[in-house]
């Protein structure tokens, strides 16, 4: 059975017990600040954080800025993206107080713990990691040696707080996979009668569907396709209505034939409940330019306390500093800990 199969029969008994005994859980999960978040992130990710966290899972979240480095060659906008992440991710409800939101170029120590875990995997499993292989692929650029090594670096993210539960896509299963093996390697080796230093985590697949972009390809910013949550309502409505839709009049939802009527469809879906084919027969020949409106109207609806919020936020750079600042002083503390104790563990403690 290959992993993802595995995964997803797991989910609905590791669901059930993330609703009977939260406190048993503690959540890593996080995103590489490339761009800013748009309308995919916060159905696709976000608004599921916040779930757990309001469940009472104790959470973490990084903003993985040494990851954009991967495969690119420049660190142009991370500051300013990692400082808007920020400002969605409060304003969705993250909350400061119970989730640890940090960078990972500020917890040296979590970087530490690279060098040991490099050691317990080798060069083929590095190279066989799909999704490595496919963003190698995509980067049109040699191999970097972070690029193969980043799902290691990944492992150190969630293991340096013994995160048990990371919440991915399917294209992260493969660097949670690495992370579980690290783990029990790590255990093998080092770990004493006393018990397991690491939790091998597990991973809590996203099941909603994920939204597409406004063309009907997968929602980026680079593909000018993305409703970004830091656009004004104006601008919501001008990207909406630049979608390209098709000669017929009347509204069906047909993804594969109808891409960008149906992602209209969806986006629109997704902001009120209903579902896209009761949407299109309320649309009906009303046609597309009466679907658009509809989308921008609800699309900002939807979005307009988040979007107050963010604005409240915006206006107080200072606060979301410190905030930042708090979480990673606190993943410092947790950081210094673990290594303590792998060096511990591995007779290295002088
Ligand atoms: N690789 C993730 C992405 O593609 C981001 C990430 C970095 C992450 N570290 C993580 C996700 C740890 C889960 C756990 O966006």
């Amino acid at each position: 059975m290959d992993s993802l199969t595995a995964t997803l029969e797991r989910m609905p008994q590791l669901r059930a017990d993330i609703d009977a005994h939260p406190g048993r859980f503690r959540m890593l999960t996080g995103e590489r600040p490339t761009g800013p978040l748009h309308l995919g992130h916060l159905f696709g990710s976000v608004l599921e954080r916040v779930r757990l966290q309001n469940l009472g899972i104790e959470t973490f979240i990084v903003i993985a800025d040494y990851q954009v480095i991967t495969d690119r060659a420049t660190s142009a906008n991370v500051h300013n993206n990692v400082l808007e992440a920020m400002l969605d991710y409060l304003a969705a409800g993250i909350d400061p107080t119970r989730t640890t939101i940090f960078t990972h170029s500020a917890i040296p120590a979590l970087n530490q713990l690279l060098l040991p875990f490099l050691s317990l995997v080798t060069d083929s499993e590095l190279r066989r990691n799909p999704t490595v292989k496919s963003e190698l692929a995509a980067s049109g650029r040699p191999l970097s040696g972070l690029l193969l090594t980043y799902p290691v670096h990944q492992a150190a993210d969630i293991l340096f707080c013994k995160g048990n539960l990371v919440p991915v896509g399917k294209d992260n299963l493969p660097h949670v996979e690495i992370t579980r093996t690290i783990a029990r390697r790590f255990n093998e080796r080092y770990g004493s009668d006393s018990g397991a230093i690491f939790p091998e985590p597990e991973a809590l697949l996203t099941t909603t569907p994920e939204l597409p972009g406004l063309d009907g390809r997968k929602m980026s910013k680079s593909y000018g396709n993305a409703i970004s949550l830091g656009m004004s309502a104006d601008e919501t409505a001008a990207v909406i209505r630049r979608t390209q839709t098709d000669s017929q009049r009347h509204i069906t939802f047909d993804p594969d034939n109808r891409p960008g009527v149906s992602a209209l469809l969806s986006t629109a879906s997704v902001c009120t409940g209903e579902s896209p084919e009761a949407i299109a027969a309320t649309i009906a020949d009303a046609g597309a330019g009466a679907l658009k409106n509809h989308v921008a109207e609800v699309v900002n609806d939807y979005l307009a306390d988040h979007r107050s919020r963010r604005a409240e936020l915006e206006a107080d750079p200072a606060e979301v500093r410190r905030i930042l600042a708090a979480g990673n002083q606190r993943a410092n503390a947790i950081a210094e800990a673990t290594l303590a104790e792998v060096r511990t563990a591995m007779g290295m403690d002088y």
